[in-house]
Order: structure tokens, then C-alpha cells, then sequence
């Protein structure tokens, strides 16, 4: 199965792998949106399923949740969960900080209250998502769809003395409408090119009236998992200031998804 992923997916596979195995029983545990979360989704399931590994699983978007119930997750709410041991989620762009961009499958919002609620928080990316400065992905913000053009105007005056390098605002659109998030708010993408201070835009933006959310995460996460086309992987701890290698067996790992 893995001989048939492109080298994407392959390096996808191999972190979330990484992060599914640092998963223990009896842990409650935040489960992420987009195509490297859900390749964590499948490894859990299958050691759900073979190792009888017990855990419960709150999921940050209505997508996710499907996945993990498919594949034999329990899957509880956040107000059910109460804290989390666990958070392992993607990201568009991580700096050396492991500051992040976050919100390109639109689920910033949940993805962000259930990070706030996890003991530690682990990110599974393949190495093209490291950024020397954090912009060149478009930054997702969530807004109220009332009065959501207005926002657009205040974001737009904010930017114009805010450090980055481009302005541009773009509403994010499915199917010739709006997207609409799980939580029916809408997705404003600014094009920034380079934010120069992070931390200070993030605590702006989430002053402006309509904006619920924005997708920089800020000191959220504690540990990047990198992982390579060849199943190797790197783990970066932020805390402990550790980077650790390790090897995935992607012909080991060959027939785990073999039903997908
Ligand atoms: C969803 C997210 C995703 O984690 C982010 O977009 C990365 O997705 P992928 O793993 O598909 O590259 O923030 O809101």
C-alpha cells in the first residue's frame, strides 16, 4: 500500500505513524483535521484494532470525527473530555519556534480550543511545511458571517500597520459559495507573504469585532514531528530543546491500509 503513495503522502504517513505510536492506553486524545491527521486517524484505528489499545478521542472537526468512528475510535466531546493527554494535528507552515499557521482544512477554530486543552500538543508535518518566517501560506482567519464584509474593511485597516509584506484578503469559497465552517462561520485568507511579529497580529486580530479565530498558534505546540518520503522522521522538542531520528518501516507498514 505504501509502494502505491506519492512521496507526500509517504512522508506524511511516516510522521503520523511516529506520533500514533507515542499514543498510550488509556489517553484521551485530541485528533486533528487534514490529510496528515487523518493518516494518524488510520494508524490509531489499526492499533485500536490489533493492539486493543484504549483510547478516547475527541476530534476537531465534523471530518475527522467520521474518520475515527469509521476506523473503531471512541470518540467523546471536548466538554466530555474535559482536559486531553494528547493533541497530534497537522499544520501548514511551523517555524524553528514551532509557532504555526494552521487553518488550511478550515478548522482552526476547533483545532485551536482542543490544542489549548491538551497537556502536550504534537504536530505531524512533512519537511516542506518548515518556514524560516511565518506568511507565506495565507492566514486563515474565522469570522462571523454577520456583517462579515465590514470585518473584512477593519482587518484591512489593521494590516495597513501591521509588519507584513502583502494585504490582499480573499473569502474562501466551496462550490461557488462561501465555505462555512463546523462551527457556520466563514473563512477570510490573508495574503500576507511575510508576518514579521506573529505574536503581535495574532493578539490583534482576535481584538477586531466579527473575527472569532485566527489560525496563528502561538507557544501551542510542544513537539514537531518531521517526516520524509524514505519513512525517516525527526522529532523536535521545544521544552527539552532535543531533536531524536528515527526510521519508519514503510514495507513493515505495506498492508495496514491495504481496506483504504
Ligand atoms: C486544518 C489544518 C491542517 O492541519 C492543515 O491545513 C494541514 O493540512 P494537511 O495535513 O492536509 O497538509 O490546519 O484546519
Amino acid at each position: 500500500m505504501t509502494g502505491e503513495l506519492s512521496p507526500i503522502d509517504k512522508a506524511k504517513f511516516s510522521a503520523a505513524k511516529r506520533a500514533a505510536d507515542m499514543v498510550e492506553d488509556g489517553m484521551r486524545v485530541g485528533l486533528g483535521t487534514g490529510s496528515t491527521a487523518a493518516w494518524l486517524v488510520r494508524h490509531l484505528g489499526d492499533r485500536v484494532r490489533d493492539e486493543g489499545l484504549r483510547i478516547q478521542g475527541v476530534p476537531t472537526s465534523s471530518r475527522t470525527s467520521q474518520l475515527a468512528r469509521q476506523v473503531g475510535i471512541d470518540v467523546i466531546t471536548l466538554d466530555e473530555a474535559g482536559t486531553l493527554s494528547i493533541t497530534i494535528d497537522g499544520a501548514d507552515e511551523f517555524d524553528r519556534n514551532l509557532n504555526l499557521i494552521k487553518g488550511g482544512g478550515g478548522a482552526l477554530l476547533q483545532e485551536k480550543i482542543v490544542a489549548a486543552a491538551s497537556e502536550e500538543v504534537v504536530i505531524i508535518a512533512d519537511a516542506a511545511k518548515e518556514v524560516g518566517t511565518l506568511g507565506a501560506f495565507p492566514l486563515p482567519i474565522e469570522v462571523i458571517p454577520f456583517g462579515w464584509t465590514t470585518t473584512q474593511m477593519l482587518v484591512e485597516e489593521l494590516l495597513v500597520s501591521a509588519d507584513v509584506m502583502g494585504r490582499r484578503i480573499t473569502l474562501r469559497m466551496n462550490a461557488g459559495k462561501p465555505f462555512v465552517t463546523d462551527e457556520g462561520n466563514y473563512i477570510l485568507d490573508l495574503h500576507l507573504s511575510r508576518i514579521g511579529n506573529a505574536r503581535q497580529l495574532a493578539m490583534a486580530l482576535n481584538q477586531m469585532p466579527g473575527v472569532v479565530e485566527n489560525g496563528l498558534f502561538i507557544d501551542l505546540c510542544d513537539k514537531v514531528i518531521i517526516g520524509y518520503s524514505d519513512g525517516r522522521v525527526e522529532t523536535r522538542d521545544i521544552n527539552q530543546g532535543t531533536v531524536e531520528e528515527g526510521q519508519i518501516d514503510l514495507i513493515e507498514n505495506d498492508n495496514l491500509f491495504s481496506d483504504i
